[in-house]
């Protein structure tokens, strides 16, 4: 596939980032090239988001956007991958008549073979079986081209030295609102082995920081070796890992929380004080229709759990606003479980209907929009006052950051959170200001040189403003910059 130079647009979460990895890498293993610029491409790839209608509006406004490049670039092929080609299967064509390629999430292995058929003509359509048709060999199979992608791909991911690692596949859930049950289709545990040599190797090849991917990480259940396998027991042996500085593993399911999981935090110094919990809502009326399987006060017992093994653990989570009968009082009620978990950090998002989930079969989507943007604002506000407010809290204090790389907005940042003037950053000509994280997810921004991206070094926190803290290397020893 020499002739081959394809481009991927990546929409939605960490696990379609990794995808995104392991197609560039099944691309280049077949000999195409991985090109940055669309530009330069001949074969367009999106891999595709389903959660909500608008990334998927996106989706569909971009690919239908190149009508005129197709007209005049006959042989350009696009391709709609991952959840939106996986949610809409046949039927993708007729909203996206220009996909020339078709294939779901588990089926990102067959990618460079689906181009080839492409260039012959359609079909060329790769999809996981639909989950209540069984198919659990045809499962078995593309999971395993997808295991055999992900430990042999380089090290890559969405930093330097930074790396995503799968673990779970899938998810049996199915939050009502939720279509990822319906497209990532049911719940697999990864073998613990693999998930151990790819951390092995990823740090072995210079990986400080490993991210463990999972929808309900916590459900993470396997056998091996003679004895069953928990998260915990697979955390405590990925932190291990000889060279490792930072293991996180996202997104824990607040009914999956054991005491087991919470002991880690104390006990795994690797482990990373960061515990990403949705909780989606905070009045039980709506947990129950949103079939959550937990209470409000379930939800603070979990908490409170993990707080009791590591106080100082950074909690976030994601909540959807405007969800069907959602009432003024429930909203009060997120509300209130937000000000009393006190959350470092979260995403707030409006509901939006998703076709063939139970929510948009059994509820009519009756809170208006402008009540949606409304709780939406309000939330956030709550969210982002709380985060500000532990930010101020680590002003003074040195912590080790994790640098991801140069501030993809140095200036904006500095003008809107009224960052440093900059006095130690002149003068030199490879000082930018660079972005981090704190042990705890809490970004960090400082002036640095280039070169440091990847490392982890002490930074004394100067000023808090509400997303971002802003600060200044520590250097005590060895050569400045
Ligand atoms: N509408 C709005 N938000 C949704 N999410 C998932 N499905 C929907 C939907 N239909 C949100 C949840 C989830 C996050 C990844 O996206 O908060 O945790
Ligand atoms: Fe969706 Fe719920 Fe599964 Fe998360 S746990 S992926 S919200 S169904």
């Amino acid at each position: 596939m020499h002739d081959v130079r394809a481009h991927i647009t990546t929409y939605g979460c960490q696990m379609n980032r990794l995808d995104a990895e392991l197609l560039a890498h099944a691309l280049r293993r077949d000999g195409a090239q991985v090109v940055a610029d669309p530009a330069d491409a001949n074969v367009l790839l999106f891999l595709t988001c389903s959660v909500r209608a608008h990334a998927e509006d996106r989706l569909f406004s971009n690919v239908g956007a190149l009508k005129a490049r197709k007209r005049r670039e006959p042989d350009l092929l696009v391709g709609v991958l991952g959840c939106t080609a996986q949610q809409y299967g046949d039927g993708l064509r007729e909203r996206a008549p220009l996909a020339d390629v078709v294939c779901g999430p588990g089926r990102l292995a067959e990618v460079p073979a689906l181009i080839r058929q492409a260039r012959r003509g359609w079909p060329a359509a790769a999809l996981d079986p639909p989950r209540a048709n069984g198919g659990a060999d045809a499962l078995a199979a593309s999971d395993a081209d997808l295991d055999r992608l992900e430990l042999a791909r380089p090290l890559g991911g969405p930093s330097p030295r930074h790396a995503y690692v799968t673990v779970m596949r899938g998810c049996d859930n199915f939050c009502a609102y939720c279509v990822v049950p319906h497209v990532r289709g049911p719940e697999r545990s990864r073998a613990p082995s693999a998930v151990l040599e790819e951390v092995r190797r990823l740090v072995a090849e210079g990986a400080r920081q490993i991210t463990l991917l999972g929808q309900a990480v916590d459900k993470y259940e396997a056998r091996e070796a003679g004895r069953p396998w928990d998260l915990a027991d697979l955390v405590a042996e990925a932190a291990g890992t000889r060279g490792l500085a930072r293991l996180h593993f996202i997104t824990n399911h607040p009914a999956a929380m054991t005491e087991r999981l919470a002991a880690v935090f104390r006990d795994v110094p690797t482990v990373c004080p960061y515990l990403h919990m949705p909780a989606q809502a905070g009045s039980d009326a709506v947990l129950h229709r949103m079939n959550r399987g937990y209470t409000v006060a379930d939800y603070e017992a979990r908490v409170a759990m993990v707080r009791r093994a590591r106080p100082d653990v950074a909690v976030a989570s994601d909540f959807i606003v405007g969800f069907p009968g959602e009432t003024e009082a429930d909203f009060e009620a997120t509300c209130g479980l937000a000000r009393r978990v006190r959350f470092a950090g979260g995403f707030v998002f409006k509901y939006s209907p998703r076709p063939g989930t139970f929510a948009a079969q059994a509820y009519r989507d009756d809170v208006p929009d402008a009540q949606k943007r409304r709780r939406h604002q309000v939330l956030l506000d709550l969210l982002q006052r709380s985060a500000a407010e532990q930010n101020r809290a680590l002003v003074g204090r040195t912590v080790p950051v994790f640098i991801e790389g140069p501030s993809p907005h140095p200036h904006l940042d500095a003008a809107k959170e009224g960052g440093p003037e900059g006095e130690c950053g002149e003068g030199d000509a490879d000082k930018v200001q660079l972005r981090g994280r704190t042990p705890g997810g809490r970004i960090v921004v400082f002036d640095g040189p280039t070169h440091l991206a990847g490392e982890i070094v002490d930074v004394q926190i100067t000023r808090a403003a509400a997303v971002t803290l802003f600060g200044e290397r520590c250097v005590s020893t060895g050569p400045a910059g």
